[in-house]
């Protein structure tokens, strides 16, 4: 796995989105593959700031959310589509009819997942699927036990899952106890994963999926498996990282030996002096 330690927020956020700049500027009709929680909104912010400077089109994109809550309508301000909508869809010209999000009011949970799955698949595949991470290292929602080949499917929060989201809603009591999420083995179909993580609560969860065994305990410890995923990850939640330096020395001597376009998008994260090293 790659991983590029930023020195804050902003720059992990510049970054990532510099990457999902650089496909479109390939692939101009790629599909995206989106996250939500409070750790990409940076990214969404640099992607619509991007799209109204010119220099990016979402006209022939396609989007696919990991997760929604079960029993929340599209309007309620804690879905996960108003979250989508509020954050990005509704600042950028991504096609309505390109957007897709779980439903959270179906009341045929199995199928649905299905058609969601084989919508992913008649897009072409995921381009790029952005991740964040769970304080208990599950990606979406897929909580710890969850099976590393699972699909989409109706999953079962956890406690800790529903505590940490609580500070979204008035009381502890309205987070749905339920969601339909991607499942791992869908996620791990994506060509390219780019798992973020900010704040030092995130430092144990990031350190477990990147450097820990492979768990199904740790649902963000499959992306050891696949073939390119990148995480981005800040000073904070880099710190129980052990080969933090290694990591470090990795992206300088990439910076310096891949040239103009690596040094692009490496430009985006790390400060002139970094670079300079
Ligand atoms: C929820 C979402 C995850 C997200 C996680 C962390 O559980 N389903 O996709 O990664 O929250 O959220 P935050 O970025 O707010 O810490």
């Amino acid at each position: 796995m790659e991983v590029i330690i930023a020195p804050d927020y902003a720059s992990m956020s510049r970054l990532a989105a510099a990457m999902v700049v650089d496909l479109l500027n390939a692939k101009p009709n790629a599909v995206l593959g989106l996250a939500t929680g409070s750790t990409p909104i940076g990214t969404y912010q640099e992607l619509v700031a991007l799209y109204r400077a010119r220099k990016i089109d979402f006209a022939r994109v396609t989007t696919f959310n990991l997760d929604e809550y079960v029993g929340l309508p599209v309007d309620h301000p804690q879905s996960y589509s108003h979250f989508m909508r509020t954050n990005l869809f509704n600042h950028i010209n991504v096609p309505e009819r390109a957007i897709h999000v779980p439903s959270g009011t179906t009341t045929n949970h199995a199928a649905f997942c299905d058609w969601y799955e084989e919508e992913i698949k008649a897009a072409g595949g995921i381009d790029i699927q952005l991740l964040g991470i769970g304080g208990d290292g599950h990606i979406a929602f897929n909580e710890p036990g969850s099976s590393l080949g699972s699909r989409t499917r109706l999953k079962t929060l956890t406690q800790q899952t529903i505590d940490d989201n609580a500070r979204f809603f008035d009381t502890a009591a309205e987070v749905p106890r339920f969601a339909i999420t991607m499942g791992v083995g869908t996620i791990l179909e994506a060509r390219h994963c780019i798992l973020l993580a900010s704040g030092e609560g995130k430092a144990l969860p990031v350190a477990q999926a990147i450097e820990g065994p492979v768990t199904s305990m740790v649902t963000a410890s499959a992306l050891q498996l696949h073939p390119r995923t990148t995480a981005i990850v800040d000073e904070a939640a880099a710190a129980r990282l052990k080969l933090r330096e290694y990591y470090r020395w990795v992206h300088r001597h990439k910076a310096q030996s891949q040239g103009p376009h690596f040094l692009r998008t490496a430009e985006a994260s790390l400060p002139r002096d970094h670079l300079a090293e």
